[in-house]
């Protein structure tokens, strides 16, 4: 086994398969467009769903990428061997094109021929079937003959090279249900002692590590149901860092040449020797780097208020390590250097994301000390279990700008017992009380933004487009989508305008769009390269997620379309079936923008 650099392997893998006939697609950005459920995009899989779901892919049957994602679950965990919040996820779709055999085997021919890992350290764990799906002996064989192949004989069982498991481990979808099924996972035995007699491929403690993931989608989920998808797909996963661990040899990531550099930065500037705050500023600059990448600005709320609460904490570790000046910006250069060979935008990027980081550091620092000063008077006096008792935390958040996750690390630095559940609780309900209060609402927030890809959602997102055509023929042909978010219930339409519509002006355009619905236009889509689309759409002007082909959605006749957007779908397929269009709200959602909320009755 070669050692490798972590832009080798990736570079290893993406032409691994391409040579198989995939096509290199990039990775989308991190911010979602077509799914409020998720702030960060999460998997490679993630901003694929249409196409998982059958729409026609511009770039083919066979994709492949490495893809940025963000997962900011496991947050208070960054600082030990293996939690980051960033990582690259590489990828390999068959879009209803192979299956099993051909996908299992593929990824070891990458794994055991392409990086010259050891077959004999690799084990596989397959789906052991449940009520709804039975055990998936097609793939075991498939495993089983491919060791073989490989002089291994490959038993299934506890304690045996195959090993069977259930949902939880063995099966994969999203937390909102779509397209899903069970998955074979392959791992790495890192060759470290069984920590008992009951250790197996999937224990977590850290002799097996998985490498890779082959979801087998025949599914879909809807509610607590699973049918058939009608078709076959494969979503392949797995994780760069893991695989940079064992081609470096290392003990954990942030020994890998993907964390390295900026962690010596961060040992530089350090006046302590405090491993775990330390990681934490290399992951958090990092992924506050790539975010900010991505377009998010330090916030408030969902997105923006991860960004900033990244980079809070990244400041408030800094402390902990005796780092007196402004620091952030000098370790994010040594990330984005690192980083731009891969993603060209850091570079492109490099003042912006610089000037954020400092602004926000800043502005943390000149409330952080009495912040601090407030949540330690808070730890003195907390005599009893701390319960958060009138949203202390928001107060504090309001004041001194100090993010609550913080607060509760103090506390529990400070040996404060915390009732977790009501500390959540009574911050949550000072928020909403506040937002309530301030009426600040949040601007428009997704683009395209299907909450997910139900019937009564792609009626609502066909609607939008004639709701968007009805508002330019009533206001002018200067409006445009500002944000946009759907679920089964209703539609959510911000846009530009000075004034909100009166109620006749309401009127009209709920007649345009039920006179296009009437008039049973059929809705097609074009794939075009990026200059055509904008001949044909000469207002668009947001960033695609393809390079090359862009695809156009006609309302009408193409010739001469009733309307035209670029969008990636899904949408019904004649206007007939949308039913009566009404709109039941109008806001002002500040900054001259207004929102409309619309029901299909
Ligand atoms: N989508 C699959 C995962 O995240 C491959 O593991």
């Amino acid at each position: 086994m070669k050692e490798l650099s972590y832009v080798e392997i990736r570079e290893k893998y993406l032409q691994f398969f391409a040579a198989n006939n995939h096509t290199i697609i990039p990775s989308a950005s991190l911010v979602p467009e077509n799914d409020p459920s998720t702030l960060f995009v999460n998997s490679g899989m993630f901003p694929l769903i249409p196409f998982l779901l059958g729409e026609k892919h511009p770039a083919g049957k066979r994709l492949v990428n490495s893809q940025r994602c963000v997962r900011t679950i496991d947050i208070e965990e960054v600082g030990d061997e293996s939690h980051c919040t960033t990582f690259e996820m590489l990828g390999n779709w068959s879009l209803n094109d192979y299956f099993k055999k051909e996908a299992i085997n593929l990824t070891i021919s990458f794994f055991v021929d392409d990086l010259g890992i050891d077959i004999e350290r690799i084990h596989a764990t397959v789906f052991e079937g449940d009520k709804d799906a039975p055990r998936d002996d097609e793939s075991i064989k498939i495993w089983q003959e491919l060791f073989e192949k490989r002089g291994i004989k490959a038993e299934v069982g506890k304690g045996k090279r195959i090993q069977t498991y259930g949902k939880k481990d063995n099966w994969w979808e999203l937390s909102g249900g779509g397209p899903c099924g069970p998955c074979t996972e392959i791992f790495y035995d890192t060759g470290k002692k069984s920590c008992s007699t009951h250790c197996h491929i999937s224990c977590n403690c850290g002799k097996y590590l998985e490498i890779g993931n082959n979801v087998l989608m025949e599914y879909f989920k809807e509610g607590n149901s699973y049918k058939p998808l009608g078709r076959h797909n494969v979503d392949f996963g797995g994780g760069l860092d893991r695989l940079a661990i064992i081609l470096q040899n290392k003990n954990s990531v942030f020994e890998t040449d993907i964390y390295s550099p900026i962690l010596e930065k961060v040992q530089e500037l350090s006046k302590k020797d405090e491993i775990r705050s330390q990681r934490i500023i290399v992951d958090h600059i990092k992924a506050a780097s790539w975010i900010i990448m991505d377009g998010i600005t330090p916030g408030r709320t969902e997105r923006e208020y991860i960004l900033r609460r990244l980079i809070r904490r990244a400041v408030r570790h800094g402390k902990i390590l005796g780092i007196e000046k402004n620091f952030t910006k000098e370790i994010a250069l040594v990330a984005i250097e690192k980083f731009s060979q891969v993603w060209n935008e850091l570079e492109e990027k490099k003042e912006k994301i610089l000037e954020i980081l400092e602004t926000e550091e800043e502005k943390f620092n000149k409330t952080l000390k009495e912040g601090l000063k407030e949540v330690k008077k808070i730890a003195q006096n907390t005599k009893h279990k701390f319960k958060n008792e009138n949203g202390v935390s928001f107060k504090i958040y309001e004041t001194y700008g100090f993010p609550p996750e913080m607060f509760l690390e103090e506390l529990q630095t400070e040996k404060i017992e915390v009732d977790k559940d009501s500390f959540w609780k009574n911050h949550n309900h000072a928020f909403q009380e506040h937002q309530e209060k301030s009426r600040s609402a949040s601007k428009g927030f997704f683009k395209g933004g299907l909450a997910d890809t139900s019937d009564k959602s792609i009626k609502l997102h066909t609607a939008t487009h004639l709701l968007l055509k009805a508002l330019k023929d009533v206001l002018g042909s200067e409006v445009y989508q500002k944000g946009s978010n759907i679920t089964p219930d209703r539609l959510r339409f911000d846009f530009p305008s000075e004034q909100k519509l009166t109620p006749e002006q309401i009127k009209e355009v709920e007649r345009i769009v039920n006179d296009a619905i009437d008039k049973g236009l059929d809705i097609k889509f074009e794939e075009k390269n990026r200059d055509e689309a904008m001949k044909i759409v000469p207002e668009a002007s947001f960033e695609e997620r393809y390079d090359e082909i862009i695809k156009v959605y006609y309302i009408g006749n193409k010739e001469n379309p009733y309307s035209a957007e670029i969008c990636n779908g899904p949408h019904v397929k004649n206007t007939k079936e949308l039913g009566k269009f009404k709109i039941i709200k109008q806001e002002n959602v500040g900054a001259g923008i207004k929102r409309i909320k619309a029901i299909l009755e």
